[in-house]
C-alpha cells in the first residue's frame, strides 16, 4: 500500500444508511462445487430480499471473471486473488449498506477464512452449498464437468482441482435434496436470528 495515502472519512456513515435501508448490511458467502447451486440460491434470495424491499447486490463468479476478474484463471494463485478482490468488494458493499451475496466456489478455506478476517464477525454469514460431486456432474448445467473428464479443461474444482469442505459453516444447505425455496426461507431465517431485520433508529 502506498504510504502517501490518508483515509478519508465519511460524513454519512454505515449506520446512516442503515437506518435509511432498514436493514443491516451483511455478506452471505455462497461455497461450493460448480453446478451446486449457489448462483440460483443467491438470486433467489436476492428475489425475496427484493420483495421484504431490501437494498441488495450479487456477486457471481462467472459475471465477476468478466469484468474485474477477467485477467484471472484456474490456478490456485489465481482463485486466491479472485476471492481477495471480491473480498474486498464486498467489504465495500457492506460498508455501503447492502446486502451483498457472493457465489464463488471458492474452494481454499484459506481465502475464505481471509474474506471473514475483512469484515466484523456479524457480517459474514458462510452458506455451505452441499451437493455430491456426482449429482453436479449429473447436472453438468454448462458442460463444464465432460470436458474436464476428457482433460479439455483443466485444474477443474472437484475434478482435478480440490475443494476444501468448510468445516463450520454458518449454515449447510444440500442443494441436491431441498428445494430454492426451503433453502431460501432457511438463510432468511439465520438473517433474522442474526439481527439483519432489525435496526435501531
Ligand atoms: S473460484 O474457484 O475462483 O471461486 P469462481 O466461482 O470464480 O471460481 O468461478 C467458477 C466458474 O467458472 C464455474 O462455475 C465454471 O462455470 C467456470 N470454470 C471454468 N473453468 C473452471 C475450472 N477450471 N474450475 C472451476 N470452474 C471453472
Amino acid at each position: 500500500m502506498n504510504e502517501n495515502l490518508v483515509w478519508h472519512n465519511a460524513g454519512i456513515t454505515r449506520q446512516n444508511r442503515e437506518r435509511l435501508n432498514e436493514h443491516k448490511a451483511v455478506v452471505v458467502w455462497f461455497t461450493g462445487l460448480s453446478g451446486a447451486g449457489k448462483s440460483t440460491l443467491a438470486h433467489a434470495l436476492e428475489g425475496e430480499l427484493y420483495k421484504m424491499k431490501c437494498r441488495t447486490y450479487v456477486f457471481d463468479g462467472d459475471n465477476v471473471r468478466h469484468g474485474l476478474c477477467g485477467d484471472l484463471g484456474f490456478s490456485d494463485a489465481d482463485r486466491t486473488e479472485n476471492i481477495r478482490r471480491v473480498g474486498e468488494i464486498a467489504k465495500l458493499t457492506v460498508d455501503a449498506g447492502l446486502i451483498t451475496m457472493a457465489a464463488f466456489i471458492s474452494p481454499i478455506k484459506k481465502d475464505r477464512d481471509c474474506v471473514r478476517g475483512l469484515l466484523e464477525p456479524e457480517d459474514f454469514i458462510e452458506v455451505y452449498c452441499r451437493c455430491s460431486l456426482s449429482v453436479c456432474e449429473k447436472r453438468d448445467v454448462k458442460g463444464f464437468y465432460r470436458r474436464a473428464r476428457s482433460g479439455e479443461i483443466s485444474n477443474f474444482t472437484g475434478i482435478s482441482s480440490p475443494y476444501d469442505e468448510p468445516e463450520n459453516p454458518d449454515l449447510v444447505i444440500n442443494t441436491d435434496k431441498i428445494s430454492i425455496e426451503l433453502s431460501v426461507s432457511r438463510i432468511i431465517s439465520l438473517m433474522k436470528e442474526r439481527g439483519v431485520f432489525s435496526v435501531s433508529v
